[in-house]
C-alpha cells in the first residue's frame, strides 16, 4: 500500500508544506492575543523555553514515526505496536481534536476572509480607531456573517484536500508563504516609527514577574503544540508523505524556527500600534482585527495593503486548515478505506456543523453568554467560556499536550532503539543530537507535561 501513497515532490515541499501547517492564526492571531491577556514577559519566554525543549522534540517525535510507517496515525500506531493496543488511543484522539480544532479555527479563518472583504468595500481609510474597534464587535455577533464564512472556508479547505496531498497543499505553500512574511517586515518598519514601539518591546521581552501564573503556564504549553501544529498526527500524517531517506532533523528545526519568527515578528508589529492608540493590551481575540486596520487606516498605501494583508492571512489559516482536515481524512482513507472525496465532504461537513455553535458564541445567549455562565459554574470563578473559547481551551491547553506526551512517550521508550536512532540519524548531518533529543523526550517532555498538568488541576 506503500507505493500507492502520494509524496511531496522534494524535501524543500515537505518544509513548505509543515510550515504551511505550522504558520497560521495561531501565530499571527492567536500568539499575540494570548501574550496580551497573560502580560507579555515571562509569556513569552516560557513559551519560547517550550518550543525548544518540549515542542522541537516532539516534531522530530512525530515526523519519525510517519515517515518510517508511511501511514496515518492510528495506522502508524498499530504497525509498531502490532494491533490492538492502548497506543492507537492517541491517534484517535488526533482524530478528535482535529474536529474540534478546524471546527473554531474555521471561524477565525472566516474573520480574516469577512475583514479581506470590508477592506475591499468600504476600506478602513476614513475611519476612527473606536469604530474600527467597534467593527470587530459587531462582526462577533453577527451569527449570519459568521456561519456564512465559515461555511465559505471549509468549502474551500475541503476542495484543496480534496485532490490530494501533492497538488493542493505543497503548491498553495510555496508562493504566499514568503508574500506573506514580507508584508510583516513592511509592517513592522511602520511599527518601529510608532511611539509606543519602546513600551512594545518591554512588554513583549523584559519579564515582570508579577504576572504569572500557573494557568498562564498551561496556556504557554498547549501554545507551543498548537502551534507548531503538534500533539495530533498532523506532522505524523505529513511525515507519511515523505520519502525514507530524507533528514528530519534540520527539516524540524528549520520549520520551528520559521514559526517562531513569524510570532515574534506578529507580536512586533502589532504592540507598538496597540499602546501608541492606547488600546489593552489583553482586549481578546480581536486584537489583531483592531490594531492592524488601524494600522492600514494611518499608513500611506493601507488601502491597496489592507486587503493584501487579510487575504495572506486567510492564506495561512488555509495551510494549516488543510493539514487539520487531512488528519482526519487520511484516517477514513487509510483505515476505514473510504474514498477520498467521499471522506473529504462527510469530514467537512461534520467539522462544518460543529462550528457552528462557535459561530454563535459572540452573539447568542445560548452559546456565548448564557453558556459562559454556565462553564464558570463548571470550571469556578472568572473562568466564564463560551463555546468557542471552551473549544480552543480544551484542544490547545489539554488535547494537544496530551497527545504530544504519548507521542514522545512511545518514541523514547516503546520504538525500539535500533528504529529510533536509524530514524534520527538517516542522512542527518546533526546526527550527535541524538542522545540530547532521546534524554528531552525521555525527561523533560514527560515531567513537564505532567507538571504543568498537576499544577493546573491544582494538585501541586
Ligand atoms: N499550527 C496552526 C497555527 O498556528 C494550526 C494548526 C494546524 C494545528 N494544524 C494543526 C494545531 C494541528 C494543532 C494541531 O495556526
Amino acid at each position: 500500500m506503500a507505493k500507492e501513497r502520494g509524496h511531496w515532490a522534494s524535501r524543500f515541499g515537505f518544509i513548505l508544506a509543515a510550515a504551511g501547517s505550522a504558520v497560521g492564526l495561531g501565530n499571527i492571531w492567536k500568539f499575540p492575543y494570548i501574550t496580551g491577556e497573560n502580560g507579555g514577559g515571562w509569556f513569552v519566554l516560557i513559551y519560547l523555553g517550550c518550543i525548544a525543549l518540549i515542542g522541537l522534540p516532539i516534531m522530530m517525535a512525530e515526523v519519525l514515526i510517519g515517515r518510517s510507517s508511511q501511514l496515518s496515525p492510528v495506522g502508524a500506531f498499530r504497525k509498531f505496536t502490532h494491533g490492538g493496543s492502548p497506543w492507537m488511543g492517541v491517534g484517535w484522539l488526533g482524530v478528535l481534536a482535529a474536529f474540534v480544532i478546524l471546527s473554531y479555527y474555521s471561524i477565525v479563518a472566516g474573520w480574516a476572509m469577512h475583514y479581506t472583504w470590508l477592506s475591499i468595500s468600504t476600506g478602513f481609510t476614513e475611519m476612527e480607531s473606536d469604530a474600527i474597534s467597534a467593527t470587530f464587535g459587531s462582526v462577533y455577533a453577527n451569527p449570519w456573517i459568521n456561519i456564512g464564512w465559515h461555511g465559505a472556508f471549509m468549502a474551500i479547505t475541503i476542495a484543496i484536500v480534496a485532490k490530494g496531498v501533492r497538488g493542493g497543499i505543497e503548491l498553495a505553500s510555496r508562493i504566499l508563504m514568503p508574500v506573506l512574511f514580507i508584508l510583516l517586515l513592511i509592517l513592522l518598519i511602520y511599527s518601529t516609527t510608532r511611539d509606543g514601539f519602546g513600551e512594545a518591546f518591554k512588554f513583549i521581552f523584559m519579564p515582570d514577574s508579577t504576572k504569572l501564573s500557573g494557568a498562564s503556564v498551561l496556556e504557554a504549553l498547549g501554545h507551543s503544540f498548537f502551534t507548531l501544529s503538534l500533539g495530533m498526527g498532523a506532522m505524523i500524517t505529513y511525515g507519511s508523505y515523505l520519502h525514507k531517506k530524507e533528514d528530519l532533523v534540520s527539516a524540524s528545526i528549520t520549520i520551528a524556527f520559521l514559526d517562531t519568527a513569524v510570532a515574534l515578528l506578529a507580536c512586533l508589529v502589532l504592540f507598538p500600534i496597540i499602546f501608541t492608540v492606547g488600546m489593552d493590551p489583553a482586549a481578546g481575540p480581536g486584537l489583531v482585527f483592531v490594531s492592524i486596520p488601524i494600522a492600514f487606516s494611518q499608513m500611506t498605501g493601507g488601502a491597496l495593503l489592507a486587503p493584501l494583508f487579510f487575504l495572506l492571512l486567510t492564506f495561512a489559516a488555509l495551510t494549516s486548515a488543510i493539514s487539520l482536515l487531512e488528519v482526519a481524512v487520511s484516517y477514513f482513507v487509510d483505515e476505514i478505506k473510504i474514498p477520498r472525496l467521499v471522506a473529504t465532504i462527510m469530514t467537512g461537513f461534520v467539522i462544518f456543523i460543529f462550528g457552528i455553535p462557535s459561530a454563535l458564541s459572540g452573539g447568542t445567549a445560548l452559546f456565548g453568554s448564557g453558556f459562559a455562565d454556565m462553564t464558570q459554574s463548571i470550571f469556578g470563578e472568572g473562568d466564564g467560556k463560551n463555546w468557542f473559547d471552551l473549544f480552543d481551551y480544551l484542544a490547545s491547553n489539554w488535547m494537544l499536550p496530551l497527545g504530544g506526551l504519548g507521542i514522545a512517550v512511545f518514541v523514547a521508550w516503546r520504538m525500539g532503539d535500533a528504529a529510533r536512532e536509524e530514524g534520527f540519524k538517516t542522512s542527518s548531518q546533526l546526527g550527535k543530537l541524538y542522545w540530547w533529543w532521546v534524554f528531552l523526550l525521555r525527561y523533560i517532555v514527560p515531567i513537564g507535561v505532567l507538571a504543568v498538568f498537576l499544577h493546573a488541576i491544582g494538585i501541586i
